[in-house]
Order: C-alpha cells, then sequence, then structure tokens
C-alpha cells in the first residue's frame, strides 16, 4: 500500500454508525438483543443505542466523549463526516460499497444516524445511559451486560494503543459481562487494513480470565479485508 492510499488518522476520530451497521457487524438479531443490558463501549455519536431503545432493547453507552455537551459533540460530528468523507473519496476504490452504494449513500447514512443520536442524546430522560467513561476503566459493578459491543475503536487504533492497553480493556469488558453472555468486537484491522500481530497471545490472556474466544463473520463489506469479529463468551 502506498503512502496516499492509507486512511490517514490523528487521534480517535468520533464517528457515528446508525443501527444497520451495527447489526451487520456484529451479526446481532433482536432475540439476542432482548436477552438483558446490552452495552455499547467506545460508542461515540453512534445511533445504534437510541434506535436499539426504540425497539424496546436495553442499550447504555459508554466514551469519554460523553463528558462534552450536545453542542459540542453535534459540532465534532458533522465536522467529522465532512473530513472522513472526503478521505473516503480519495480512497473509494479501495472500499468494498456493496453495502452503501456509493461515497454520498454513505455520507447520508453518518447524517441521519448523527442527528438520531444527538436528539436522544439532548433529552435528559437518556442521558444516564450515556456514561463519559475512558477504557481501560468503565463506571459499571461486574457481571452487569448479557451483551458489550465494542466498533472501531480496539484493534483499529493499534498504533495508538499498546498490547497492555488492549489486554487491560478487554478483561474490562468481560468484567462487566455477565456469565453466560458475550463481548463482541469489530473490527480486527488497523486504519491500515493490517491484522493485530498479538492477537493469539490476547486471545490466549483471555482465555485464562475466563473468556472463551472465537472468531465469527461479520457481514458488514467495506473496509478491505474486514470479515471477522472477534467473540468472547463469559464463562
Ligand atoms: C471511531 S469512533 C467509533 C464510534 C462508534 N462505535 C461507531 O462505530 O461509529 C471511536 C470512539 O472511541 C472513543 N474512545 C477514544 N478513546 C477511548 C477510550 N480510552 N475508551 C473508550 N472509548 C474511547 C472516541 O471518543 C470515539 O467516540
Amino acid at each position: 500500500m502506498t503512502q496516499m492510499e492509507r486512511y490517514e488518522q490523528i487521534g480517535v476520530a468520533m464517528t457515528c454508525r446508525g443501527y444497520a451497521e451495527y447489526e451487520r457487524m456484529f451479526d446481532l438479531d433482536e432475540p439476542m438483543l432482548r436477552r438483558g443490558k446490552v452495552l455499547d463501549v467506545a460508542a461515540g455519536a453512534s445511533s445504534f443505542a437510541a434506535e436499539a431503545r426504540g425497539r424496546g432493547i436495553d442499550v447504555t453507552c459508554a466514551d469519554p466523549r460523553y463528558a462534552l455537551s450536545v453542542e459540542q459533540i453535534g459540532e465534532e460530528g458533522f465536522a467529522e463526516i465532512g473530513t472522513s468523507t472526503e478521505k473516503l473519496a480519495k480512497l473509494a476504490h479501495r472500499f468494498d460499497w456493496s453495502y452503501y452504494g456509493d461515497v454520498e449513500r454513505h455520507k447520508a447514512g453518518r447524517i441521519q444516524s448523527l442527528n438520531l443520536f444527538l436528539q436522544d442524546y439532548a433529552e435528559n430522560s437518556a442521558r444516564n445511559r450515556y456514561a463519559a467513561d475512558l477504557l481501560p476503566k468503565l463506571s459499571f459493578p461486574d457481571d452487569t451486560f448479557t451483551l458489550v459491543l465494542c466498533s472501531h475503536f480496539l484493534f483499529l487504533y493499534q498504533e495508538q494503543f499498546d498490547d497492555a492497553f488492549h489486554r487491560a480493556a478487554l478483561a474490562e469488558l468481560l468484567r462487566v459481562c455477565v456469565p453466560g453472555g458475550e463481548v463482541r468486537v469489530y473490527p480486527l484491522l488497523s486504519l491500515r487494513w493490517e491484522p493485530y500481530p498479538g492477537l493469539p497471545e490476547l486471545m490466549a490472556y483471555l482465555e485464562v480470565l475466563g473468556g472463551m474466544c472465537e472468531l465469527h463473520k461479520s457481514a458488514l463489506p467495506f473496509i478491505p479485508g474486514s470479515t471477522d469479529m472477534l467473540c468472547i463468551r463469559k464463562k
């Protein structure tokens, strides 16, 4: 891959995928989501929780950005949609558009998701569902959620977060998951679309902590070579 072909990113972007994207990324269905409480970690401005709650599903979100006001998140969210759309347009030939269609439809979906998120985040009644937590520490008690999701943070930013961070963060996701519940993480590639070299050792570490790790197929075609998610079932 040439320097020009990389998705350049400084710091961690705040993006805003919607319910349909989460459904595909994590291969979710409503019975699975209704089994108990769901936690979306590094949820950013995603509308997954707002849309899921509209379907009667109990979703809580965690992200350090929730220390920000509605206006601040809105401003950053719309700016990020503009920036990422420009980057995607330049690299469009590298991505699989079979789900999104094209750059403009991808952008329209992001705008819709951000608006749904902002509406929910602005409602006081929903506000306690957004915890300003920073991995590797979450503010929830042990054994709270039947499903813990983490989209586009772990592994993706592996150039900024080392192996020790990934171990501690995944151990924390497992801690707040109920026995018999699951942690799901997607994607498993970096922003350079490269696999995480320490994945086998990390999976062995999580097994020692009581997590049964497997790679499952994800169903969101887009990122070059990204076909798998990590599923960790807590014993
Ligand atoms: C690329 S966004 C993903 C947002 C959403 N999950 C999605 O798929 O659209 C990454 C998110 O990770 C959050 N983040 C950054 N550092 C974090 C940390 N240490 N713990 C938890 N979240 C973090 C950022 O604030 C940002 O909202």
